[in-house]
């Protein structure tokens, strides 16, 4: 939460990442802190014991109303298939070491090992290091949009093109 603040406050555009309206509770859904509120796992890069970064994965599932699927026209069992690449930050002495592209690999790789074949990202088009950095790591645009009053992308990847069929897939 101490780095989330930081790389907030240092924002060149508020739009870029919105603050959520309970920070404790999005970060503990990430971490497998919380019952009921969410699921997630988060991966951090560790310089000694600093968090110099963190990567978030959010494995909704196929009922919860903000599984990002729905807003691509998924149905049901391919909604069970969805993980969110949630969010993504490096304080800034750790910047332009390629740390979100390794974040974004390994959560793929998370993704699929817990039975997930698509992996959906949400950006800020003003967040060209992040949209670029997706890009790079396989994702493509398929829907722009409005989301609670801020224009949105979604980017997707499909992993079983990556990886072959889920062997784990529970659907
Ligand atoms: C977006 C973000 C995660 C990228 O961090 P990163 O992995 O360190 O970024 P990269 O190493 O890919 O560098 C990004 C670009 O900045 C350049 N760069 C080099 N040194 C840099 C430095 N000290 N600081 C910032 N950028 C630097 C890189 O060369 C790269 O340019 P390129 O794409 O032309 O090669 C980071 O900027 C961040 O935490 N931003 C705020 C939170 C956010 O927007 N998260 C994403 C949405 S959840």
């Amino acid at each position: 939460m101490n780095l989330r603040n930081l790389v907030i406050a240092s924002l060149p555009h508020p739009d870029m990442y919105v603050r959520e309206p309970s920070e404790a509770a999005f970060v503990s859904a990430h971490i497998g802190a919380a019952k009921g509120a969410g699921e997630g796992e988060t991966i951090g890069v560790f310089d000694g014991d600093r968090l110099a970064a963190y990567g978030m994965l959010g494995l909704p599932s196929r009922h919860d109303p903000d599984n990002l699927g729905r807003l691509l026209g998924y149905g049901g069992s391919r909604l069970a298939r969805v993980a969110h690449l949630a969010s993504c930050m490096v304080a800034l002495p750790y910047r332009g070491r390629h740390l979100q592209c390794s974040l974004l690999a390994a959560r793929m790789q998370l993704a699929y090992a817990r039975g997930r074949e698509v992996c959906i990202a949400m950006v800020s088009p003003r967040n060209q290091a992040s949209r670029s950095n997706l890009i790079r790591e396989g994702l493509r645009s398929d829907w722009k949009g409005e989301i609670d009053g801020l224009q949105r992308e979604l980017m997707a990847v499909d992993l079983t093109k990556r990886f072959g069929a889920c062997p784990s897939g529970q659907g």
